[in-house]
């Protein structure tokens, strides 16, 4: 196992950055699924831009419902065949609770021609998780039971599953693990918070070891990757792990996983680029052009962004129009770039 890339990077004047990441040949890159920021028209854009920076996607979840039977509905648009020929290859993700409902989904995905389906027990929104799903499920050891039979019993996809440790801490996950060890699950993406924390506060990174040690299936790590630095923080406390999801990480900086696999970019032509790319992506994706909508989402990616490129967001979340916005938002970045 060697260090795949020590390689300059980026010269800036008199300044050579090395890049120390621990990447190897066997790693793999998963971008995280997130809802309504990672969709079809994000993924649109990073496939072009970066088609050899993410193994695979996770979808956004679709959330499962009683009229889900019908493979036109609209919460199948963003794992679309069709769509999603060309780019980065996606694995469904679905939210719910009723093994019957969440069946017609599942022979939805598999006549699409999907092999594999992901299960959403992580999702930390009171809401969500009052329903029983999300998070909410971590508890139902029996009706988790019920989904994985149905699935196997009456599809041929292969299961993943999306869990965090627990509602209040990690016991919810240890009395599961013996049903997660009981069926030939994909894989096991662990997100070692508990839905309390929702997205914020310290990693259990002492947990995530013990579940990563205890669970027969391949673990996925997630959270918290935003910097070479701490995926090389993570591979050397975890050398065993060999697939890393990353999500708000992407959005902050584009060129993280590029980054973390030693793949040089010419960042200053390339950010205006894709973040433009992004824009028309989403306007596309739109059934009608709003502008406000459009300003909204690139508010969205602006509040990741302005975290890794330094800037002060307010004046772009204040300004009230679409051309204004966009002409300060370029400026900043070409400036940020020189
Ligand atoms: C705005 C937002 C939307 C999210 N949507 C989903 C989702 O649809 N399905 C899911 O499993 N996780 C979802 N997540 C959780 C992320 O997939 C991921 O687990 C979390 O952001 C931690 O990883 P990170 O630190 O790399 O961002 C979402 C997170 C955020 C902040």
């Amino acid at each position: 196992m060697g260090i795949q890339a020590i390689v300059p990077k980026q010269k800036t004047q008199d300044t050579v950055v090395f890049n120390y990441s621990l990447f190897t040949n066997e790693d793999k890159l998963v971008l995280a699924p997130m809802q309504n920021l990672t969709s079809l028209f994000f993924r649109k854009t990073f496939s072009h831009f970066f088609p050899e920076n993410i193994d695979y996607a996770v979808s956004p979840f679709i959330s499962v419902s009683a009229n889900a039977q019908n493979p036109s509905a609209i919460q199948y648009k963003d794992i679309s065949p069709a769509e999603n020929k060309d780019l980065i290859p996606v694995v469904p993700q679905v939210l719910g609770n009723d093994p019957d409902q969440i069946l017609e989904c599942a022979k939805i995905i598999q006549q699409f021609g999907y092999r594999e389906i992901n299960i959403n027990m992580g999702c930390p929104k009171k809401d969500i998780v009052s329903h029983h799903r999300g998070s909410g499920l971590l508890k139902e050891t029996e009706l988790i039971k019920r989904i994985f039979d149905v699935i196997f019993e009456n599809t041929s996809l292969q299961i993943s599953i999306k869990v965090r440790l627990g509602i209040k801490d990690s016991s919810d996950l240890e009395k599961l693990m013996p049903v997660i060890n009981m069926y030939p699950l994909k894989s096991v993406i662990i997100h070692p918070r508990t839905q309390e924390q929702q997205y914020e506060g310290e990693t259990d990174l002492k947990a995530f070891e013990y579940f990563a040690m205890n669970i027969k299936h391949t673990i996925i790590y997630n959270g918290d990757i935003f910097t070479v630095r701490d995926f090389t923080r993570l591979k050397t406390l975890f050398p065993y792990i060999k697939h890393w999801m990353i999500g708000r990480g992407i959005l902050k900086n584009p060129f993280l996983c590029a980054d973390i696999r030693g793949i040089p970019y010419n960042k200053q032509e390339m950010l205006p680029l894709y973040l433009r790319s992004l824009q028309e992506n989403f306007a596309e994706s739109l059934y009608h052009y709003n502008e406000i909508t459009i300003l909204n989402k690139m508010k969205e990616f602006t509040k990741y962004l302005s975290l890794n490129y330094d800037f002060d967001a307010t004046p772009l979340l204040r300004e009230p129009s679409l051309e204004e916005f966009n002409k300060k938002f370029y400026n900043v970045f070409t400036s940020k770039l020189k």
